[in-house]
């Protein structure tokens, strides 16, 4: 006979990590828009990117306390490297761009948009 693991329950840490994961995917997927629209020339929109850029390394920044939280009443490390591995690339994004440093800044905001979005999809399985 086969037996299953009954799903972990889903604790007040998860749910609000899952609420800022969302928010991010949805800004990580903005600034995707808007740099690749500001790489093409569009104007006026710079001020935009950049300060939803701040906003995503922030919102990244809390969530990485409550996937801390969310590690120690699962015992679920990876949910936390992985949630502290974003603000860790959003600060040297920021770096990036205020160095000018364009092309670098375009792949590492792709990796982003696919780390927010991996994360994502790793918390619907929790
Ligand atoms: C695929 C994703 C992204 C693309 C294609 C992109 C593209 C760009 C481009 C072309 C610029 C102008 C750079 C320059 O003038 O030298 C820029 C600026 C900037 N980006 Fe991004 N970016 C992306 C994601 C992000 C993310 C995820 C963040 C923050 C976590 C971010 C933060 C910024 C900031 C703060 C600036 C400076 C804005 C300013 O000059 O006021 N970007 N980005």
């Amino acid at each position: 006979m086969t037996q299953t693991t009954p799903p972990a329950a889903t604790t007040s840490s998860l749910r609000t990590l899952r609420g800022m994961t969302l928010a991010m995917s949805v800004l990580a997927v903005l600034q995707a828009v808007l740099g690749f629209m500001l790489a093409a020339g569009v104007d006026g929109i710079r001020d935009v990117h950049g300060w939803s850029g701040y906003a995503l390394f922030i919102v990244s920044i809390v969530a990485a306390v409550f996937a801390w939280k969310y590690s120690r009443e699962n015992a679920h490390k990876g949910v936390f490297y992985h949630a502290t591995s974003i603000p860790v690339m959003g600060l040297l994004q920021i770096g990036l761009a205020e160095m000018g440093a364009e092309t670098i800044h375009i792949v590492l905001g792709v990796a982003i948009a696919v780390a927010v979005i991996g994360l994502w999809t790793m918390l619907r399985r929790h």
